[in-house]
């Protein structure tokens, strides 16, 4: 049987996407220069070919001190030839391309960042590990510049969408969680001063964006800890993201330097982390994970759809389009989702485990199922070098092969 909702088309904001299927933002560690390269130009490229109707490039910052990784892009003007080409390539293999653009706050180290890490308050960051300074007023309103200079740039060399990076526990996601949002003057307190630096940024980028391109936005329906935001303060945060007026919100979870597995679900791949981490750059980072790792980042069972009773509960109190992402892997389940009221589904890990997913899909009918057993080696080879699926990496150490095994149990 057929697909009866995932080929059809629809619009999102000023754009329409010829299926409901989109390339969610997963970080692919190809930057150079923090430019695109062949390499990203062409692992887009063949997501692309493979029948999804829009790529999201992954995590671009909007300055230089929203870098968190070497391999990242940086937007700026002389990144623009770069740009531009990345978007005629994805355009030419017949799929639209966003580009997720944020900053990384506290999550990150001098050395990358250029300067002190800067976050919503002065702390100790236990993702780095690093001290990160609490944002000046003025600072504030810098970055606010910076992301609507970011959009005016991917605007221009030929993107279709941006999406907004507001969850995961990256800056905005900072200002908005209690846990890491200490302030006491308009930025902190209440949940209305917590959310001003997202109203900030989101009025600035719709702005700048001015319905030419379309406007998404990825939002936590929960931080996944006790000191973090809880699901009902994240609705009223996508209703206010509603307000504002923002295309489509992705739903998602999940804290990165405290809860880390929300986001996806599974095993924490501890020894495929430590296993490719540089060794001169990070030896007491390898250190700490090879000891605490396990307990630092705790894993969390993996089961297909996992948050589509949460996702649920957001698609009655909005009324705006819906994107679902999380655990993804086969037709049934998709078409289910679509059937829930949910607009457009992106997916992460399938797509790293075989570009040609939905054209698979498209062959085999509803009941097809990709082989991706959510091990999630990709994502701890992803920190330190380009990601790819365990199936494309060679010459694997016994020790991941097996950490492989027992998580696809998981
Ligand atoms: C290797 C990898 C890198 C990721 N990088 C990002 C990222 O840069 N930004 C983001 O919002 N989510 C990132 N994610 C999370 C995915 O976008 C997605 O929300 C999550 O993996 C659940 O979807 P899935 O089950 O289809 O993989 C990443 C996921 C993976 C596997
Ligand atoms: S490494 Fe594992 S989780 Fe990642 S894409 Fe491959 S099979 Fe899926």
């Amino acid at each position: 049987m057929q697909q009866q909702l995932l080929f059809t088309p629809k619009k999102l904001g000023a754009i329409e996407l010829k299926n409901r299927s989109i390339r969610s933002a997963a970080f692919e560690n190809m930057g150079k220069n923090y430019s695109p390269t062949e390499e990203l130009v062409n692992y887009h490229k063949s997501v692309a070919k493979g029948g999804v109707a829009m790529t999201t490039v992954a995590y671009a910052s909007v300055n230089r001190s929203g870098i968190s990784f070497d391999g990242q892009l940086w937007i700026r003007q002389e990144i623009m030839p770069e740009l531009r080409r990345l978007a005629d390539e994805v355009h030419s293999c017949g799929a639209k391309v966003s580009i997720q653009l944020g900053h990384c706050g506290n999550m990150t180290h001098w050395h990358t960042a250029g300067q002190m890490p800067v976050g919503a308050s002065t702390r100790f960051n236990l993702y780095s590990p690093t001290f990160a300074r609490k944002l000046k007023e003025k600072e504030i309103l810098q970055i606010v510049k910076d992301f609507g200079n970011a959009v005016k740039l991917v605007k221009e060399a030929g993107f279709d969408a941006v999406e907004i990076h507001a969850g995961h526990g990256y800056l905005i996601s900072q200002f908005l969680s209690p846990y890491t949002n200490r302030r006491r003057d308009k930025f902190g307190g209440s949940l209305n001063n917590r959310m001003r630096f997202m109203q900030m940024v989101i009025e600035e980028v719709l702005n700048v964006a001015n319905r030419e391109i379309a406007v998404v936005v990825k939002t936590n329906m929960y931080d996944g800890f006790r000191s973090g935001l809880q699901i009902d303060d994240c609705i009223t945060v996508a209703k206010e993201l509603e307000r504002l007026g923002v295309d489509a919100l992705v739903l998602s979870a999940g804290f990165v330097s405290k809860a880390p597995m929300t986001v996806m679900h599974g095993a924490m791949p501890v020894k495929t982390l430590a296993h490719y981490m540089d060794m001169k750059k990070y030896w007491w980072l390898k250190a700490m994970i090879r000891l605490f790792g396990r307990f630092m980042m705790k894993s969390l069972p993996y089961s297909e759809g996992f948050f589509l009773e949460d996702a649920k509960r957001f698609r009655k109190e909005l009324k705006l389009p819906l994107i679902y992402v999380g655990g993804l892997i086969a037709g049934e389940k998709i078409e289910e989702v679509l059937n829930s009221g949910f607009d457009f589904v992106q997916m992460a890990r399938v797509l790293i485990n075989d570009p040609e997913f939905i054209n698979h899909l498209k062959e085999g009918g509803i009941t097809y199922r990709s082989n991706c057993g959510h091990s999630n080696y990709c994502i701890g080879r992803m920190y330190s070098k380009p990601f790819c699926c365990h199936h494309c990496a060679e010459n694997l150490p016994k020790k991941i092969e097996k950490e492989i095994e027992k998580a696809e149990r998981y």
